[in-house]
């Protein structure tokens, strides 16, 4: 799959609650998720493993990020297939969202 389509993914069904701005006070940005997933998996597989099982199946119990559940509430299943979890997943392992 291409990068363009991995964009496409991210941008179409993430980035309306994980901004790359302050201004969505609902979600975190995606650069806080990025940090904190880099922290603990710089692999970029384990990165991929880890996104993509908890992306499909949002927890607290497996949460990296779980002082933003009590901030925010737990994130709502989207209801994606695996495999386009891990194309997202890599993406946002890739990609300078500073930019
Ligand atoms: C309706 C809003 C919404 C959408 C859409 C959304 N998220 Fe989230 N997401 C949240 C909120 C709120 C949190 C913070 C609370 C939490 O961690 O559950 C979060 C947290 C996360 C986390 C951190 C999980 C952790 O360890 O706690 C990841 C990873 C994540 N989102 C990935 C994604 C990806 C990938 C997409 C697109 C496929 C996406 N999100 C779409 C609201 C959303």
């Amino acid at each position: 799959m291409n990068a363009s389509y991995k964009a496409l993914l991210f941008n179409g069904n993430c980035i309306t609650c994980h901004k790359t701005d302050n201004l969505n006070k609902s979600a975190p940005r995606i650069q806080e998720i990025q940090n904190n997933y880099k922290n603990a998996f710089p692999n970029k597989k384990d990165f991929i493993d880890y996104m993509s099982t908890w992306v499909l199946n949002p927890n607290e119990e497996t949460s990296l990020m779980s002082t933003d559940i009590k901030k925010y509430g737990l994130m709502p299943q989207l209801g994606y297939d695996k495999t386009t979890l891990e194309e997202i997943s890599e993406y946002i392992y890739d990609t300078n969202f500073d930019n």
